[in-house]
C-alpha cells in the first residue's frame, strides 16, 4: 500500500467546510498532519470553536488545530452570516467541545512544519490569509509544498459574494495573488466546478439515513446551508463547495481540468476579487494553475456517503 498523503487543511467553518472535514477525516488515504483556522464564514472566534465541535464529532481528537489570522491581509474581514447562520455552523446541536486548541499561531505552526517536512500538500478552503502569510514570512517553505489544492473563484459562474468575485477570494484578494504568483503547482475547486456538487433530497435522504452520528448531523447541515442557494439561484439544493477539494485528492478522475493561467484583480472596486481564467488560452500569460471546470457529481456523492458511512 501506498503511503497516505500528507495534507494541512486550512479552513474556515462554515457547513461546507465542516463536511470536508469529515470527509478528510475519514479517508485513510490521506493523513491529516492538522487543521488550521481562518477568519472568514464567520469571525475567528468561531470558526476554531466550529472546528473543533467537528473534529469531536469526526472522533478523530489526534488531530491538532491551530488557530491563525483574525483579519485579512491589508482590509477589513468580510463575513457571511447570511449564508451559515450566526453561528457559521447553524443546523445541528453540537456539543460543546473538550479538545483545546494547540497553543501556537497557525502561521508560526505552517512555517515551522514547513521547513522540515517534505512534500505536503495544502487544502486551503477559506480566505488564503494563512497561507499567504506564511508564505510572505518564510518563502523557503516552498521547497516543501508539493501542491496546493484550494476552494476559490469562478470564472464561467461568476461571483457570488459580488457580481465578480467569489467569497474566499473577495475576502482577501491579496494572499489569493500571492498564492497564485508562488510558482507552487497549485488546483483550484472554483464555483465553475462546485455549482455542480448540488444537494438533491435523495442525496440528503442518503446521509441522514446512515447508522451513526455524522451522517445524520451533515444532513442537519445541509438542511440550513441549503435555504440560502435553494431562494438566490432556484436550485434543487446547495453547492457543496469545500469537499469537493478532498475529493479531488481522493479521486481526481471524477474531475475535469485544464491546466491555464489565473490572475486575481486586487485593485478595481467593481471587480476586486475576480479571479480571471484564461480557459481558451486567449493570452500569453504562463499557465500557473490547475482550473476545475466541472465533476461527476453523481460519483463525488457516492464517495462522500461511503466515507461518512465509515465515522462514528
Ligand atoms: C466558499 O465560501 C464559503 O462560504 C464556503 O465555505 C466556501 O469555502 C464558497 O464561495
Ligand atoms: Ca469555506
Amino acid at each position: 500500500m501506498t503511503q497516505p498523503r500528507k495534507i494541512i487543511i486550512d479552513t474556515d467553518p462554515g457547513q461546507d467546510d465542516a463536511v470536508a472535514l469529515l470527509l478528510a477525516l475519514a479517508s485513510p488515504e490521506l493523513d491529516v498532519l492538522a487543521i488550521t483556522v481562518v477568519a472568514g464564514n464567520v469571525p475567528l472566534p468561531l470558526t476554531e470553536l466550529n472546528t473543533r465541535k467537528i473534529v469531536e464529532l469526526s472522533g478523530r481528537t489526534d488531530v491538532p488545530i491551530y488557530a491563525g489570522c483574525a483579519e485579512p491581509m491589508d482590509r477589513k474581514l468580510v463575513t457571511a452570516e447570511h449564508v451559515h447562520g450566526r453561528t457559521g455552523l447553524d443546523g445541528p446541536t453540537l456539543p460543546d467541545p473538550k479538545i483545546q486548541l494547540q497553543p501556537e499561531h497557525a502561521v508560526d505552526f505552517l512555517i515551522e512544519t514547513l521547513r522540515t517536512t517534505p512534500d505536503v500538500t495544502l487544502c486551503p478552503l477559506g480566505p488564503l490569509t494563512n497561507i499567504a502569510t506564511a508564505l510572505q514570512r518564510a518563502p523557503e517553505i516552498k521547497e516543501n509544498i508539493r501542491e496546493i489544492v484550494l476552494m476559490g473563484g469562478g470564472f464561467f459562474e461568476g461571483g457570488n459574494i459580488t457580481p465578480a468575485a467569489e467569497f474566499n477570494i473577495y475576502v482577501d484578494p491579496t494572499a489569493a495573488d500571492i498564492v497564485l504568483r508562488s510558482g507552487i503547482q497549485t488546483t483550484i475547486l472554483p464555483l465553475d466546478c462546485t455549482h455542480n456538487a448540488l444537494t438533491t433530497a435523495p442525496r440528503v435522504a442518503a446521509f441522514r439515513a446512515l447508522p451513526n452520528r455524522a451522517g445524520p448531523a451533515v444532513a442537519e447541515l445541509t438542511d440550513f446551508f441549503e435555504r440560502y442557494d435553494k431562494e438566490k439561484y432556484g436550485s434543487e439544493g446547495a453547492p457543496l463547495h469545500d469537499p469537493t477539494v478532498i475529493a479531488y485528492l481522493l479521486d481526481p478522475t471524477l474531475f475535469e481540468t485544464r491546466h491555464i493561467n489565473v490572475t486575481v484583480e486586487t485593485k478595481s472596486d467593481l471587480t476586486l476579487g475576480a479571479t480571471v481564467a484564461d480557459w481558451w488560452r486567449v493570452t500569453d500569460r504562463k499557465p500557473n494553475a490547475t482550473w476545475v471546470r466541472n465533476l461527476d457529481a453523481d460519483g463525488f456523492f457516492k464517495l462522500l456517503t461511503d466515507r461518512l458511512a465509515t465515522l462514528p
